[in-house]
């Protein structure tokens, strides 16, 4: 294991299934630390110095489905709806344009009632009067309307896989198939998005091998955005039943986030990965500055205008910063601690 990290880092390095998995699993401290290196280095290779900000807007919490793990299921009662109109959205992008801010996330759950005809709307007036880059996240939505969204200016679309295991996607998603999941990704890529995809970490039931699978799923997607966070139990979904007769489930743990992290690195050089917010969770303070060491270059700021922002629970959070007010404190921190620049361009994957 340690022959192939230590090769020459110009060298391009393959992992197979069983190399991937053994690095999973590996407690070794020098093989973590030389993992960690090796993807490090090939991030400032093929992706440069540079740190992506990207703004996230949260603009509405309703939502369709009733996935299992997740606070903004229809089922849930104990949470506060909201929905933005498209004119505060098209004001929290504006605030965002001038506190500095050069891609816009336009995430929701899946809210039907803003129609395919609203949110075109609005990809036109925010791509015609400001010179960012968009990015969707409106979970799963027919060819003809992804198509549409990206004529009208989207550049980006984030969609999760969640997990590769087809039965655990099951058990998790009572109204969803993962082979549409993966049919939706693969259009996406066809229709020209830079596609987002990723992982939840430490579900319940979920396996070594089918991270290792996540992770070739990845590759042979050739998935632009990887994202990859802890998975943290919200107090008001069900509790997910585990299938008792297999054995090492994974935990989500910082330290394993991380080797996913430079793992993917070292799978896809120049994908845009980033430190997930979900990591902070977890490990507050340190948590994205260490994910950038070890591969990430991207980071994602919620911008969510504050009156509402409490009220997107996917899962319980304690985020009290304030992404449009606090955005250039927060550019200067992310440069202190990683000895990397704020990049000012629209941060599109470098491609090889
Ligand atoms: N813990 C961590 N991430 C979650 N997500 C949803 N629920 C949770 C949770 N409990 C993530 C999933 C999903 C996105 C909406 O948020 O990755 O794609």
């Amino acid at each position: 294991m340690l022959t192939i990290l230590n090769e020459d880092p110009h060298k391009r390095i393959e992992l197979n299934r069983s190399q991937i998995i053994d690095l999973l699993k590996t407690d070794d401290p020098y093989i973590i630390k030389e993992l960690y290196n090796r993807a490090n280095k090939i991030r400032a290779r093929y992706c440069g110095e540079e740190i992506h900000v990207r703004g996230l807007i949260n603009f509405s919490n309703y939502c369709k489905r009733a996935c299992l793990y997740c606070g903004l299921r229809k089922n849930n009662k104990n949470i506060q709806r909201y929905r933005l109109t498209t004119d505060q959205i098209f004001a929290t992008v504006s605030k965002g344009v001038t506190a500095g801010y050069k891609t816009f996330v336009l995430q929701s759950g899946e809210d039907p009632y803003y129609t395919d005809e609203m949110v075109s709307g609005l990809i036109r007036m925010i791509k015609s009067k400001f010179s960012v880059a968009l990015t969707l996240s409106l979970g799963e939505r027919p060819y003809s309307t992804l198509k549409k969204w990206r004529e009208d200016g989207a550049d980006r679309y984030l969609l999760k896989h969640e997990t590769s295991d087809a039965g655990l996607y099951r058990r998790l998603h009572p109204d969803l198939e993962f082979h549409n999941r993966i049919t939706s990704l693969i259009n996406l890529k066809e229709i020209g998005y830079q596609t987002g995809s990723g992982i939840m970490i430490g579900l319940p039931g979920q396996t070594y091998e089918s991270i290792a699978d996540d992770i070739i799923l990845f590759r042979n997607l050739d998935i632009d955005m990887i994202g990859c966070g802890p998975y943290i139990y919200n107090p008001d979904t069900p509790k997910i039943k585990t299938t008792p007769n297999r054995k090492k489930y994974i935990q989500p743990e910082a330290e394993f986030i991380y080797k996913i992290t430079a793992i993917n690195r070292i799978m896809i050089k120049d994908a845009l990965i980033p430190a997930t917010t979900a990591l902070t969770t977890i490990e507050e303070t340190t948590g994205q500055k260490n994910a950038l060491l070890c591969g990430a270059n991207v980071i994602m700021l919620d911008i969510t205008p504050l009156e509402v922002k409490h009220l997107y629970k996917i899962y319980p959070k304690k985020d009290f910063i304030d992404g449009i007010k606090d955005a250039e404190i927060l550019f200067q921190n992310l440069t202190i601690s990683t000895g990397r620049p704020v990049s000012k361009t629209l941060g599109h994957r470098a491609h090889l």
